[in-house]
């Protein structure tokens, strides 16, 4: 592959904006410099006007493969995922089979490097029964552990707290958790049917799935890692109850320091209770999008450095499903397309500035993570770059959507704020705008 120079790049990284060029070969970036004189071998694209910024790395995706294929494929959901800006994906255990030994974790790895249009690692999930799995692992061989310390999709749950007490002292590397208490979930659950029977109007799961099912399960993971010294990452956190658990880490030094981190998502930031109303179950999802309060809190989250890390936890279902009543609708959306223009829609509105964007969806995910040579734009790394055109709005409609289940929680609208033009990853351009190269990511390295 010849060398490649992005000129008149205006580029976005580590709280800085400021204009230079990019010479990327063998995948990754030789030399930033304001002016690198073209050669006639290298190709060259002028990207005047538009922004660069390292692309996001999404540690939280359900991909849907092996045994769920008919909601997605790594090869649909990567793609989708490419032509939104992310360039590395973090996928979680939740499939059939579940993710639950070594060899099912190698055989992912194994079928990611002929599907995966992005960068990829996979989470080890740990169960009830599977503790002596988790002790083989070793530190580098998946992205984390994760824990369901509460039921969702998948029947992953686990409730044991003795397991509970080995999983935090004995995982070799980052503890990924879904809290939410279950028995509080249950008990609202059977309170509800009791009152609507099964037609529990969509809006009801911020309530069921509730701020105190939230607050008891991630305050159980707090402590555990604290008696543990566990490096604990509590996903999808979705109220202002829970940030009182955590410390703010305002810089990414701060971060460094950190051994319990928090993970705030798409969705969650980026609607609130109100949008029940028009997306009925398209927005179920667990933990639940819950009231512009926790909303509003989440945001403050986000730039006070409590919330580490944007994610999206894509979760695609068929849209049959979702038209299901309440009980047997299934829970999760379709995001990783769409995640960082509605990021960077939320930057237009002045929520977060695009450098806060860039920090949370990338710098901060290769600090937690230990990635190696990615998550920056800087001389020697792998060159996973997105263009963005600042100027460029887009209306989402479902016949652009990429997803295998072929629908959007943002249909209809306008993101403004930013439109990606362009995804490099390790240096190819897979993504131009308009069509897809077939060439494939790289599994992630740690530094461990
Ligand atoms: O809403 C969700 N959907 N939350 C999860 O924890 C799982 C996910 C899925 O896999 O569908």
């Amino acid at each position: 592959m010849k060398p490649l120079l992005l000129t008149n790049a205006l580029i976005i990284n580590e709280d800085l904006r400021y204009p230079a060029d990019i010479l990327i070969d063998k995948g990754r970036i030789q030399k930033i410099a304001s002016l690198i004189p073209s050669r006639t071998e290298w190709q060259v694209i002028d990207v005047r006007g538009k922004w660069v910024i390292p692309g996001m790395i999404d540690d939280q995706v359900h991909f849907r493969e092996p045994g769920l294929t008919h909601k997605g494929t790594i090869a649909s959901e990567s793609a989708a995922a490419v032509m939104g800006g992310i360039t590395s994906f973090m996928e979680m255990p939740n499939v059939t089979p579940p993710t639950t030994t070594l060899q099912a974790l190698r055989e992912k790895f194994q079928r990611a490097s002929h599907s995966s249009l992005a960068n990829y690692s996979f989470y080890f999930g740990a169960t009830n029964d599977n503790l002596d799995e988790l002790k083989a692992l070793t530190a580098s061989q998946a992205c984390g552990v994760k824990v369901f310390m509460g039921a969702s999709t998948g029947n992953m749950l686990v409730d044991d707290e003795q397991i509970l007490e080995s999983i935090f002292a004995n995982a070799p590397c980052l503890v990924a958790t879904h809290c939410e208490h279950t028995p509080t979930i249950k008990h609202n659950e059977e309170t509800w049917r009791a009152r609507l029977g099964d037609a529990i109007p969509a809006g009801e799961h911020a309530a069921i799935r509730s701020v105190d099912a939230c607050l008891t399960s991630s305050h159980q993971a707090v402590s555990l890692a604290k008696k543990h010294r566990t490096r604990l990452h509590v996903l999808h956190i979705t109220t202002a109850d829970e940030l009182a658990l955590f410390d703010a880490a305002p810089t990414l030094e701060a971060l460094r320091q950190k051994t319990i981190t928090t993970e705030a998502c798409v969705h969650h930031l980026f609607f609130n209770y109100d949008d029940y109303e028009m997306l009925g179950h398209k927005l179920k999802c667990n933990p639940s999008v819950k009231s512009s309060f926790h909303q509003e809190a989440l945001w403050r989250g986000v730039n006070e450095g409590i919330i580490d890390v944007i994610a999206t936890d894509h979760a695609p279902h068929l849209l049959e499903e979702k038209q299901n009543d309440y009980f047997a609708a299934p829970s999760g959306l379709p995001l990783v397309q769409h995640a960082l223009p509605a990021l960077l829609d939320m930057s237009s509105r002045g929520i977060f500035t695009p450098e806060m964007v860039v920090r949370k969806t990338s710098h901060a995910v290769a600090e937690r993570f230990q990635l190696k040579d990615r998550g920056y734009i800087r001389e020697g790394y792998w060159a996973d770059l997105v263009v963005i055109d600042p100027f460029s709005h887009q209306q989402i409609i479902r016949e652009d959507v990429a997803y295998k289940c072929g629908w959007s929680p943002f249909e209809g609208r306008i993101l403004s704020g930013g439109a990606v033009d362009m995804t490099l990853v390790n240096g190819h351009v897979i993504w131009n705008g308009r069509t897809i190269q077939q060439k494939y990511g790289l599994p992630l390295e740690f530094c461990r």
